[in-house]
């Protein structure tokens, strides 16, 4: 196949730009080089390293509110110091590029939204954001006090950081949004992401099976390479770098 000098295929080049509609999904992978760890990659995986039983699902909440409270602010106190890399800041160039492009993640982190994409889906959640576990209220502001986890000003409940545990429904008009993306899209760029999860794990399938051509980009493969229109093996900071720049510029 014929590439580009950065090993990108042509026929990749010439999809993009004539894609009007260009849906992009994104997992931990996207993150990963702004030092925000990934879930189960072997030695560095959240996931195998803690837990996910004792740590995000609402039983282990129930169980122990201040364990799961403490490890989620860990957790938003690493994505505070993390800033956007390469692959994040390529991302919101191709909004601005691309007619219509729609960026789904299933990261809880803000790092697109400080890269500058604006049209984004946030299909777990915002790990920045509070509500409440009794009456689900958004909680924007609530009492500091030695109170671990601290309790919402509505009701008195127990406060928990405002992401999808295991065993939670997505919230639905994200889903609804991102199926209808995928769906519609001229194009799918896959991104970080282990493809295991659902029902994010399905998206990709969903514009397969209306013929539109996905890119994964990931340096591993996962359960979509075998399917995907084109691979682009690498870290997605310096792949999605390349490709803007022999696409667009
Ligand atoms: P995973 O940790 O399952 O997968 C991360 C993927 O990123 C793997 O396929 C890696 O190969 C890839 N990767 C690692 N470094 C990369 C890099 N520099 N560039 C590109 N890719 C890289 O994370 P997710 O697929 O996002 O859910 O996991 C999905 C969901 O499972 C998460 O949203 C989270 C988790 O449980 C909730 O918390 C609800």
């Amino acid at each position: 196949m014929n590439q580009t000098p950065d090993s990108i295929p042509l026929r990749l080049v010439q999809d993009l730009q004539q894609a009007k509609y260009i849906t992009a999904l994104t997992g931990a992978g996207i993150s990963a080089e702004s030092g925000v760890p990934t879930f189960r990659e072997a030695q560095t995986g959240l996931w195998a390293r803690y837990d996910p039983q004792q740590l995000a699902t609402p039983q282990a909440f129930r169980r122990n509110p201040r364990l799961v409270w403490e490890w989620y602010a860990w957790r938003r106190e690493l994505v505070s110091q993390a800033k956007p890399n390469p692959g994040h800041l390529a991302l919101a160039e191709m909004e601005r590029l691309v007619p219509h492009f729609t960026l789904i993640t299933q990261n809880v982190d803000d790092l697109h939204i400080r890269a500058g994409n604006q049209n984004i889906i946030a299909l777990h959640g915002d790990i920045l954001k509070t509500r409440c576990f009794n009456c689900r209220m958004l909680v924007d502001s609530y009492q500091q006090s030695s109170q671990i986890p601290p309790h919402c000003p509505h009701c008195g409940g127990l406060l928990r950081p405002d992401v999808v545990w295991f065993g939670e429904s997505l919230p639905p008009k994200a889903l609804d949004a991102a199926l209808a993306a995928a769906r519609d899209c001229d194009l799918f760029l896959s991104i970080g992401t282990s493809t295991l999860v659902e029902p994010a794990a399905s998206l990709p399938f969903i514009a397969l099976q209306n013929n539109t051509p996905v890119v994964e980009i990931n340096p591993e493969e996962t359960p979509l390479s075998n399917a995907a229109t084109y691979i682009l093996r690498g870290a997605s900071g310096q792949v999605l770098s390349n490709l803007v720049r022999s696409v667009w510029k």
